[in-house]
């Protein structure tokens, strides 16, 4: 079949911009983590000399960085002052962690997927898949720091409200389970929010356990939110007001198993909160930019940690909620609703 020359060009244009954003990304984490972005957000216009001064790095090996990051669009430059900025959008997404569109954190992902990439291309061959816990430590850092955005601006301003009567029970006060906790982030800021209810936060990586406790206890709430290894299916405790789960349903072996561990350790009249990845039901309409970034991860992440547990359902990040409405009915919840969602997340309420 004879290649069409307009469209080979139109081709080699995206290409060569999704090769150049794969090469920027470790450029990103390289950026971030020896501080480039904090110290020219701190500075204010710089000169790569003035700016590696205050960085403590060198001038040359910085100006080279910097021209890398003017023509990614991610610092802004001026030719007539030889000065790198970063405006108010480039400091909330690369300098400000605290903002709810930091997004560096997401290249520690990446970064994972990298160097992971050997391990995961095996399990292609074998199909016994790759667990959470077998990854780069920079997984595990990373999705702390890609998630915590998105909980800070939505989990109890919009996602707790969104659900039947949680929110005056948690002021209340009521026991929570948080189950796949991973780093805690969640459990966390829930702590934070409603300093009248009890939190334990489950998981069963115990590494990820350990950095949860250290967490809580940083920001002062180790009195009320505590960690435990366990896993999704045999977590204890029952009489749970609510059970939260956030994007940690889909990389379960046996995602219906651990919806009925949690519906047998809810109070008659408590709640489990499902936050997924939001996607529609059929490929087809997942075919756009964030498709790409989930479908991504998920193969490389998501799918094998799935299939390295029992059942191995590998449902994928991209699931849908058509598909994890199946989950529910099948674990025995008979209320499954959408409550609200973001562009990146669909949050489900789940009712007995
Ligand atoms: C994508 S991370 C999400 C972590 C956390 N919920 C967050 O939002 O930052 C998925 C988490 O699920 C945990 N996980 C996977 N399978 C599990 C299981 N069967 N039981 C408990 N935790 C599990 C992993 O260890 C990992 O911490």
């Amino acid at each position: 079949m004879a290649a069409d020359g307009d469209k080979l060009q139109e081709f080699m244009g995206k290409m060569a911009g999704d090769m150049g954003a794969a090469m920027s990304a470790s450029l990103v984490v390289l950026g971030d983590r020896l501080g480039l972005y904090k110290a020219l957000a701190d500075a204010g216009p710089s000169t790569s000399a003035g700016l590696a001064a205050k960085a403590g790095v060198n001038e040359r090996n910085l100006r080279e960085w910097l021209a890398a990051q003017a023509a990614s669009g991610y610092v802004d430059y001026d030719a007539v002052s030889s000065k790198f900025s970063l405006n108010a959008e480039q400091t909330m997404v690369f300098a400000n962690e605290e903002s709810p569109a930091f997004m560096a954190g997401g290249f520690d992902v990446i970064s994972a997927m990298f160097q992971d990439e050997a391990k995961v291309g095996e399990t292609f061959k074998t199909g016994r898949g790759m667990g959470w816990h077998e990854h780069c430590p920079c997984l595990f850092r990373g999705t702390e720091r890609f998630f915590r955005p998105g909980y800070n601006a939505n989990l109890v301003s919009a996602w707790i409200p969104a659900l039947d009567g949680v929110e005056a029970k948690l002021r209340q006060g009521a026991s929570v389970a948080d189950v796949g906790c991973g780093h805690g982030a969640s459990t966390v800021l829930m702590a934070k929010a409603f300093p009248n209810s009890h939190f334990v936060g489950f998981d069963y990586h115990g590494p990820s356990v350990e950095r949860a406790r250290l967490l809580a206890a940083k920001e002062g709430v180790a009195d009320r939110a505590r960690f435990e290894t366990a896993s999704a299916k045999d977590f204890p405790g029952a009489g749970y007001g609510l059970v939260t789960i956030f994007d940690a349903l889909h990389d379960m072996g046996d995602p219906v198993g651990a919806a009925q561990h949690i519906k047998a350790s809810l109070a008659p009249d408590g709640t489990f909160m499902l936050v997924e990845p939001n996607a529609c039901d059929n490929l087809k309409d997942n075919l756009n930019p964030l498709g790409r970034m989930f479908y991504s991860a998920s193969t490389m992440i998501c799918t094998p940690a799935s299939m390295s547990q029992e059942v191995a359902l590998a449902l994928g990040a991209q699931a849908g909620e058509a598909r994890l409405t199946q989950v529910a009915h099948e674990a025995g919840f008979t209320r499954v609703r959408r409550a609200t969602e973001t562009p990146f997340n669909m949050v489900l309420e789940l009712r007995p």
